[in-house]
């Protein structure tokens, strides 16, 4: 029998085509009256109308759009500073997860209590005093439903993470119509990003029967629904089904996390501003290929559910699942080499020292990743 497991969930999670608008009703209903959107300019058409039927019943609207990229100290600051001018009582991100973690990092630092580079790492934050919804545009992070928010610190070039109970969203509202419009390569490198989290929570040293569930149902989802959603994206069922694998990958993130993917995935985009599904996805297949000795069982569940056959053994198994990765990520246009992407071998020494600060992540790695050990995978990316 596994450990404990401690689940941190939405209180009111909401899927389904079209369930976006069931937030108008949602906000007065629970007595809010001004609400902050976080939103971003690609998703604009989107927002409009909700926005215009929350004012229509009764709901002070203000729209913050932001750079849709991954947040920096400064977005958060003056998303706060906004925040506070308007004196919101809800918070609502619509977006993607750069949006969404803006929108969570706001609703809960606005009341000034604590600063942002206080509540870097785990459980720093101690509450949050507005109520916050999450409406993903893309199929993704999973940050609707998990505790973290990732923030790019320019001092130092490297992403920092706020994990807390209370970044876990009082509502999220997953709306596989809002992903419609998202573009080949967004829905490729996000839909890869959702993988990962399926892939790392079955794969890792605190595993629990129960994420396991999540997680290879999300694998399953994605591996079987996302170059479909790729070649066309108006296809709804491909779009729900991303979605609703997306979501298993989130509900992941918050009890069991990721692992070397993610942490070796971070140096890509601190210092090169790499979009986060895209390295992770360019890292997956040279980071499975160094992890799946350890735990081949595991390896070959996962490779099932990407919907390998049994081999001869789980080895065998585990690396027929591998093999489904790379030709999914061919077919999705993922770039197979760093070197596509813009990173300088040179830099691969300096990248694998960064990628070893990030122990929360790497501690939950099944094979221990060194230094050497994470250089090697660099240079076998490159
Ligand atoms: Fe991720």
């Amino acid at each position: 029998m596994e450990g404990i497991i401690t689940l941190r969930q939405p209180r009111q999670l909401v899927f389904g085509n079209g369930c976006s608008e069931q937030i108008v009703h949602d906000i007065p209903g629970l007595g809010l009256k001004r609400a902050m959107i976080v939103t971003s300019a690609p998703v604009h058409g989107l927002v409009l109308p909700l926005c215009e039927k929350l004012k229509e019943r009764g709901i002070q609207v203000t729209v913050s759009n932001v750079l849709d990229r991954e947040p920096t100290l400064e977005m958060a600051a003056s998303g706060i500073e906004t925040c506070r001018s308007t004196g919101a009582d809800a918070v609502v991100g619509v977006g993607g997860g750069s949006v969404l973690d803006l929108a969570k990092l706001i609703a809960a630092l606005c009341d000034g209590r604590q600063k942002l580079t206080e509540v870097f790492g785990i459980d720093k934050l101690h509450s949050r005093s507005l109520y916050l919804a999450c409406m993903p545009t893309t199929a993704g992070t999973g940050s609707e439903v998990s505790p973290n928010a990732i923030i790019l610190d320019p001092a130092d070039q490297s992403k920092k993470a706020v994990v807390s109970r209370h970044l876990v969203p009082d509502a999220a509202y997953i709306d596989p119509l809002l992903t419609r419009t998202v573009p080949p390569a967004v829905t490729a490198a996000t839909g890869m990003d959702a993988l990962v989290h399926c892939i790392e929570a079955y794969a890792n040293r605190f595993a629990h029967v129960i994420t396991d569930h999540y997680a290879l149902e999300g694998i399953r989802l994605i591996a079987s629904n996302l170059k479909k959603a790729c070649d066309n994206g108006l296809d709804i069922t491909a779009r729900a089904n991303l979605a609703l694998g997306s979501m298993y990958g989130g509900l992941c993130l918050g009890p069991v996390n990721t692992g070397g993917v993610h942490a070796l995935a971070y140096p890509l985009g601190g210092k090169y501003h790499i979009p986060h599904g895209v390295s992770n996805a360019v890292l997956l297949r040279h980071v499975m290929r160094y992890n799946m000795q350890a735990a081949p069982k595991r390896y070959a569940a996962i490779a099932a559910a990407l919907g390998a056959e049994n081999r001869k053994n789980e080895r065998e198994t585990a690396q027929a699942g591998l093999d489904i990765i790379g030709r999914l990520s061919d077919a999705c246009q993922i770039p197979a080499k760093i070197s596509e992407i813009g990173i300088p071998f040179a830099d691969l020494e300096e990248m694998a020292k960064s990628a070893m600060t990030v122990t929360r992540l790497l501690n939950n790695n099944l094979r221990q990743i060194t230094y050497e050990d994470a250089l090697a995978i660099y240079r076998s990316a490159w």
